[in-house]
């Protein structure tokens, strides 16, 4: 008899190079604890409906977990001529139980099979995926929480802007991971229907009983078209993409500290353990773990790019073209998960310097705004207001100045009455205290949404 589970059809073998193209198991045999989760169901189920007996599910049950176990410990012998995990699995079975390992894939195919084990990887991924943000989120909590009353330059177009507290910073990103958990979470709702039971794509004639499967795997609820389901790979799409998303929040803020960390900037003391040296510049200390973070996020969106163009022109049901879904998928997990997993320590570590940035933020008119809002607050319309501001600036640059340097009479000019109360407005930390919007870089404003994150992350 032929070793394959579709043999029968078939006059002589397979030509080994068509076995080596087709095969799967070099990448899916990750799926293996998925795949026998989903068949162990499966055969309960079958004993439910009575297409099995209920000793015959039993001996099922018990030697897949046999199964699950020789694969732990290495011990499964792969080989392309079986293609992929589903039909090792099956076929290990078999060589133990004979007649009764051959009745587990009743009422199911492979198509509905794989999406069903893919689903439930997806599942556990996301979970991990969701505690690694987690523990970056609680990084720059914790940052934010060190660097209390530390104010830092913010930025618009990479040039000075306003002034911000240096927690309001962190806790921005722990503001985008949140959306990006948010959204995990939301995908992770249409991972969670159960695909198996749609059989090769229009169900089954025999008597099956989802909902039991569904129940036993832990999913929301079962697929309602069968056709559809055989052929859906949109709940991939999605999770790659919100890793796209995640991959790319974590290269925007590498770039950023790659900046802070130059000699030019030095705002940052990142730790020794999460830099690399140069082998002919012996003081160098390099930033490679966020350039990789950064040069990495390519990788991720690459595989969202490669299943778009996998899925793009597949006519319904199943089409074997989707076998590809899977490097692009365990690629795109393990990069960001690796990603994050030094992510965290490396923002937990890193220090502020916080004396370099004091001694510097007098440049670059960081008052500006505040200022120009002292005025507006005095009765000035906001265009007369900005103008004015915009021309003491202009005169500070001649004069190599600050805003603080100029003489009252040029206060008094603008604000009649009211130069030397608006002159003392100047200063970012006077600029920190002025501000009073929700959301904003207040200090008191900051402070909840600090508190607010410690009491949510269990911090
Ligand atoms: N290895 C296949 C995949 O990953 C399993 C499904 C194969 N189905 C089939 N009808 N050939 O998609």
């Amino acid at each position: 008899m032929s070793q394959k589970t579709w043999g029968g059809r078939f006059s002589g073998g397979t030509d080994s190079r068509v076995e080596q193209f087709t095969e799967s198991i070099s990448f899916d045999r990750r799926l293996y604890r998925h795949d026998i989760i989903g068949s162990q169901a499966h055969a309960r189920m079958l004993a439910e409906v009575g297409l099995l007996t209920p000793a015959e599910a039993d001996q099922i049950v018990s030697a897949l977990d046999e199964i699950g176990a020789q694969i732990d410990a290495g011990k499964m012998e792969f080989s392309v001529s079986l293609e992929d995990i589903h039909t090792h699995i099956e076929r290990a079975l078999i060589a133990k139980l004979g007649d009764t390992g051959r009745k587990l894939h009743t009422a199911r195919s492979r198509n509905d099979q794989v999406v069903t084990d893919l689903k439930l990887w997806t599942r556990d991924a996301i979970d991990e995926l969701d505690g690694l943000l987690t523990e970056l989120q609680r990084a720059f909590v914790h940052s934010a929480e060190r660097e209390w009353g530390v104010i830092i330059p913010g930025y618009t177009h990479l040039q000075r802007a306003q002034p911000v507290l240096a927690s309001h910073y962190f806790l921005a990103y722990v503001e985008k991971f949140q959306r990006d958990r948010e959204r995990l979470a939301d995908c992770r709702t249409r991972v969670n229907v159960l695909p198996l039971g749609a059989a090769a794509l229009a169900g089954t004639s025999l008597p099956i009983d989802r909902d039991s499967v569904r129940a036993k795997l832990g999913f929301e609820s079962v697929a309602r078209n069968s056709l559809d389901v055989s052929s859906d790979r949109d709940f991939a799409l999605e999770f790659v993409f919100v890793l796209s998303l995640v991959a790319t929040h974590l290269s925007g803020w590498a770039e950023e500290w790659v900046i802070w960390s130059t000699t030019e900037f030095n705002f940052l003391d990142l730790p020794d353990a999460f830099c690399t040296g140069s082998s002919i510049m012996p003081h160098k200390k390099n930033p490679d773990v966020l350039e990789l973070t950064r040069g990495k996020s390519g990788r991720v969106i690459g595989a969202l790019q490669q299943l778009f163009v996998l899925v793009k022109g597949l006519p319904l049901a199943y089409n074997r073209d989707l076998q590809e879904d899977k490097t692009a998928i365990f690629d795109a997990f393990d990069t960001v998960a690796g990603c994050l997993a030094v992510a965290a320590p490396l923002v937990q570590q890193t220090k502020l310097r916080r004396e370099v940035i004091a001694s510097r933020l007098d440049a670059g008119f960081l008052d500006a705004t505040t200022l120009m809002e002292a005025l507006i607050a005095r009765g000035v319309p906001m265009r007369s207001a900005h103008e004015a501001v915009g021309n003491l600036v202009r005169e500070c640059e001649q004069r190599k100045c600050r805003l603080a340097d100029l003489p009252d009479a040029q206060f008094d000019a603008t604000a009649p009455g009211h130069g030397a109360e608006v002159k003392a407005s100047l200063g970012v930390s006077n600029a920190i205290d002025a501000f009073t919007s929700y959301g904003s870089t207040a200090r008191t404003e900051v402070e909840k949404q600090l508190a607010g994150w410690k009491a949510r992350l269990g911090m």
